[in-house]
């Protein structure tokens, strides 16, 4: 029998009243993220990846659907009962830097959440001797300050600051977006040792598929406020099914010299979240849309065990 994921997301919806109009960040979105594996949600800027983020640690409030947290119901969970959940679920962040006080020394920047919890100091100050040497940093960085330090190691200490309440899951959101090409593999390593060594749990939020490709186990593709296509990593990018990730993937340039790109399956810019499509919300940008493909919402359909997508054509199409 298969386990309990670690989460279970089922028709989670947010939606935003933006002067007059509502933007549906999130329209109804349902998965499970699987104990100890790295599920990377990716697509375009403004498709809802980060929002869904902050649902599922619960600091954005859905309006409708639930998620369930090893096994229990949290969406309409009592504030104690909220409370000992929370700790167990931490985000980072794709700029640290831009989040931390900076007149808060490394040392207090990763007591913090040790100290809202209302651990004793001298446990706090202990734990942030073991944290920082676990991300790279040395232990006497305790006392010094953010801005005294480069991208990638504002990074490592937005992670152990994280990592501070010995969390099972954690959303990482671009964590690496900001970062120069070098160092981003280094933060990528550490992430993934990290992952092994503490039987973390990731969703790691991306918009760049070569990232993606060193990381994820499974990749959910997100489209404005729905998630598309969910697969192994090795199907995905083998044979994805959805005309959107097939653009996404051909927009990945190719490192091999004399490749060409392949033919773009997707026209023009992602619509806005506050006019989402008839039908298929891919629609518009797609060129295998068909006449159905206005007035039908394709459901996501399982293709192959495990490969879900939602594309009235995914049979027909070309491979
Ligand atoms: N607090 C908010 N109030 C109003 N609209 C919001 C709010 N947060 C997000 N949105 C809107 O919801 C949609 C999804 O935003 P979100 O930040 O989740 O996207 P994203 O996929 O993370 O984008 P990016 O790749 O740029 O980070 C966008 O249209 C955004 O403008
Ligand atoms: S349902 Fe139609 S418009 Fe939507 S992705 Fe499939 S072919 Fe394209
Ligand atoms: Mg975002």
């Amino acid at each position: 029998m298969e386990q309990t994921p670690l989460l279970r997301i089922r028709e989670l919806t947010r939606h935003f009243a933006v002067g007059g109009r509502v933007v549906k960040a999130v329209d109804g979105i349902s998965f499970d993220v699987r104990r100890g594996e790295t599920l990377a949600l990716v697509g375009e800027s403004g498709c809802g990846k980060t929002t869904t983020g902050r649902l599922l640690v619960r600091l954005a409030e859905p309006d409708g659907g639930s998620i369930a947290f090893d096994g229990t119901e949290i969406t309409a969970a009592k504030a104690d009962t909220l409370r000992a959940y929370r700790r167990r679920m931490q985000l980072i962040f794709q700029d640290p830097g831009s989040s931390f006080n900076p007149r808060m020394t490394v040392g207090a920047l990763v007591s913090e959440p040790m100290h809202l919890a209302g651990l004793k100091r001298a446990e706090q100050a202990a734990r942030v001797a073991e944290l920082l040497p676990l991300v790279g940093l040395s232990a006497d960085y305790a006392a010094r300050y953010p801005h005294e330090f480069s991208g990638g190691q504002r990074q490592r200490i937005g992670i152990a600051r994280a990592l501070a309440l010995r969390p099972d899951f954690i959303v990482c959101d671009e964590p690496v977006s900001a970062l120069d090409v070098s160092v981003q593999a280094q933060v990528v390593n550490l992430l993934t040792g990290l992952q092994h060594q503490f039987g973390l749990t990731y969703l790691f939020i991306s918009h760049d598929l070569r990232v993606v490709r060193h990381v994820a186990a499974r990749v959910a593709v997100m489209y404005l406020g729905r998630i598309v296509e969910l697969a192994s990593k090795q199907d995905l990018y083998r044979s994805p099914r959805h005309p959107y990730t097939r653009a996404l993937l051909s927009a990945v340039p190719s490192h091999r010299p004399g490749m060409t790109r392949r033919r773009m399956d997707a026209i023009g810019e992602i619509a806005s979240a506050d006019a989402v499509p008839s039908g298929c919300r891919f629609h518009t940008r797609c060129v295998h849309a068909q006449a159905r493909c206005r007035e039908e919402d394709p459901a996501l359909r399982e293709l192959a065990p495990g490969h879900v997508a939602a594309c009235h054509l995914a049979e027909s199409l070309p491979s």
